[in-house]
């Protein structure tokens, strides 16, 4: 217990338990569910390409300065920049924080439901065959069954909804736990596992007849696919991706150890969600060329596509429910780390002690979710610009996320002060920091620059 900060805050305990949080919170439906079908929509590897660069040039120091700024502060988001930047308008990016993580929950707990009920029904296919096996379908029959009933599914109220409330459940369940006996615990069993059903998943999807093609979608670019909205989606989802823009990594960065090493973290951890959406896409693509099936499928190419496959691939719905597994887990511990963003909010700043700020926390943005669940049934009708609300709040993130992130490397950069971020990035000194200046660098010109770009490109102020 000596370990912990003088302020009895409670932290994450080693070092592995940190990156495994962090990169629980990073790996998830974003890599296995989003990654591959966002890469498949819009040309494969000329996207990857263009993402790797978001990553390392804008996602990587934007995730430093979120630790950076938490760890000093030891607060949460919105706190952090209250007690560094007093009576400063700065804490406005952390209340922008709080509120995407009311929307980001509540689209993507609906997901995670959608997942659940897909293991679900895995495993009954995988007890009793003939009563759920689909014997001698053909490719097309099979898609418009899963379709159907895909479709169906969502316009349905009871099944989204009940299975939504599950993972809400459950990670509410995690959270009140707290963050050592809670987020870190689990993620330490969870990721280690989620490794390992990925590696099994990639190895039959590689070893299937015809799988090249797949290999080489995700590995040859064709940079003719690639528009100015391109390069907006590969901005949006690499912040959503490695969960930076919101403070979602100010708050777990408040948990870190003095004694960590934050830039160490910050590029495992993002070297961590790369390789897992790529070998994601290793998983998926390769099946869907073998069967040939189109990669554009969009959203549900995991949920439509894939079933289509694990039904034609020997053992299928044993590979289904080692997938659907995989996928539950990974949003499981992406989810928890939503949510405490806004219990540390709700506990530091509203005075609420962390069960009563966890629950409170929960069912709103359970509330709020249950409107999303029912986008496709009951409220279909309510619409902005043909977007029905999960569409609405699932393109949301790629607007707000870079806009946090933006004023986040400001404010580290320009701000801050370099005797403050050099100080806590070198551990007071203990450690060398000798990558600083590009570390400077980037806060300063190119990251804020690159998103300004990005922006002006989106809203038709310059074209690229
Ligand atoms: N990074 C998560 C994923 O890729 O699934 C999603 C996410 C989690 C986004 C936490 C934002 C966040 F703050």
């Amino acid at each position: 217990m000596a370990s912990i900060p003088s302020s009895e805050r409670d932290s994450f305990s080693s070092k592995f338990g940190v990156i495994a949080a962090a990169a629980g919170s990073a790996i998830g439906l974003g890599n296995i569910w989003r990654f591959p079908y966002v890469t498949g929509e819009n040309g494969g590897a000329a996207f990857l390409l263009i993402y790797l660069a978001f990553v390392t040039l804008v996602g990587i120091p934007v995730m430093m300065s979120e630790f950076v700024i938490g760890r000093s502060a030891q607060k949460n988001a919105v706190g952090s920049f209250k007690r560094l930047a007093p009576r400063k308008p700065w804490f406005l990016v952390g209340m922008m924080g709080v509120a995407g993580a009311f929307v980001i929950l509540a689209f993507y707990a609906v997901v995670a439901g959608w997942t659940l009920s897909y293991l679900f029904d895995s495993a009954r296919y995988l007890v009793q065959p003939d009563k759920y096996g689909f014997g001698e379908m053909s490719t097309e029959q099979l898609r418009h069954f899963f379709q159907e009933g895909y479709d169906s599914f969502l316009a349905g109220t009871w099944k989204p909804v009940v299975t939504f409330l599950a993972m809400m459940g459950l990670t509410v369940i995690i959270v009140l736990s707290g963050v050592r006996d809670g987020i870190e615990k689990y993620a330490k069993i969870l990721m280690p596992i989620l490794l390992a059903i990925l590696l099994v998943l990639v190895a039959r999807g590689v070893t299937l007849e015809g799988a090249r093609e797949g290999v080489r979608f995700l590995f040859k670019p064709d940079f003719s696919q690639i528009t100015g909205n391109t390069v907006l989606v590969a901005l949006g989802q690499a912040f959503f991706s490695l969960s930076v823009g919101m403070g979602t990594l100010i708050t777990y960065g408040s948990y870190i150890q003095k004694r960590d090493n934050l830039a160490n973290t910050a590029v495992s951890v993002a070297f961590a969600d790369t390789f897992i959406a790529v070998i994601a896409g290793l998983a998926i693509f390769p099946a869907v060329f073998a069967f040939g099936i189109s990669p554009d499928s969009g959203q549900g190419l995991v949920y439509i596509t894939l079933p289509v496959i694990f039904q034609k691939m020997a053992f299928g719905s044993f590979w289904a429910l080692l997938f659907f597994l995989l996928l539950c887990l990974a949003a499981l511990t992406s989810t928890i780390s939503v949510l405490e963003v806004v219990v540390a909010y709700f506990s530091e700043e509203l005075g609420m002690n962390r069960k009563r700020a966890t629950l409170i926390a929960g069912s709103s943005i359970g509330i709020l979710g249950l409107m999303v669940t029912m986008s496709w049934g009951p409220l279909a009708n309510v619409t902005f610009r043909d977007l029905n609300i999960f569409e609405l709040f699932d393109a949301s993130p790629a607007y707000f996320l870079p806009l946090g992130g933006f004023f986040i490397v400001i404010f580290v950069g320009w701000f801050y002060g370099r005797n403050n971020s050099k100080k806590e990035l070198s551990s007071e000194g203990k450690r060398s920091i000798r990558y600083y200046p590009i570390f400077i660098f980037l806060v300063r010109y190119l990251a804020p620059i690159a998103i300004a770009l990005v922006f002006l490109n989106v809203v038709g102020l310059i074209r690229f």
